[in-house]
């Protein structure tokens, strides 16, 4: 399955998928393109390193169905089947979610549906909670809304910050990302009223 990643940022998603793949743990995944919605994504080096096509596309001053267009072209050219978000901060038009239904796997740093939206982190400390994780989830058109495929629990210490939690919970979204993709593109996903079922091998 040819596979898009879409990221916004530092890209330790993206190294963990590509890692996974060089270690030969994602045979039916290929990873043939990174699109980077900022020119200064350090997710464009580690393209780069691996020989990874990337492309930049600047959402500044655009509609946001007119960015997700030149998004779909560019996906469309490259014969793409499945898109990651990594760390993709943008929300994507219904336009796109319709176009790649159940095609569309994010990773969300906490225990989905609770903490969703941008600071998933500070608001589970805020709320006491007392343990947190990650979780790999298809993509609707709600905020962090979509089935879940899986997800890694980490346990929130009492002196913990946002930092040393954030930073837990990147190590299971390293091992829950390269879990999730093999799944998904050896077509074991199954979603059925909302529900992931995974079928056996
Ligand atoms: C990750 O923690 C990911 O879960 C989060 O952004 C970080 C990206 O790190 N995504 C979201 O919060 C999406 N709502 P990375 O660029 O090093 O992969």
């Amino acid at each position: 399955m040819r596979i898009a990643v879409l990221a916004s940022g530092r890209g330790s998603n993206f190294q963990s998928l590509i890692d996974a793949s060089e270690r030969g743990e994602l045979p039916n995944a290929n990873l043939v393109l990174l699109v980077v919605n900022k020119k200064n994504a350090k997710a464009i080096e580690r393209a780069e390193k691996h020989n990874i096509d990337w492309i930049f596309i600047d959402h500044r001053g655009k509609d946001r169905v007119v960015f997700d267009k030149e998004m779909m072209d560019k996906l469309t050219e490259y014969k793409v089947e499945g898109i990651i978000l990594a760390g993709f901060m943008r929300i994507l038009s219904t336009d796109f979610v319709i176009q790649y239904k159940n095609r569309i796997l994010n990773i969300h740093p906490s225990l989905l549906p609770l903490f969703p939206g941008a600071h998933a982190h500070r608001d589970a400390l805020a709320a006491n909670a007392t343990k947190s994780g990650c979780t790999v989830h298809f993509v609707d058109d709600g905020v962090d809304t979509g089935p879940i495929i899986l997800q890694k629990e980490v346990i929130i210490n009492p002196d913990d910050t946002e930092e040393t939690l954030s930073n837990r919970i990147l190590i299971q979204e390293h091992i829950a990302f390269p879990e999730a993709l093999p799944l998904f593109s050896s077509n074991r996903l199954k979603v059925i009223n909302n529900k992931v079922e995974i079928l056996p091998p």
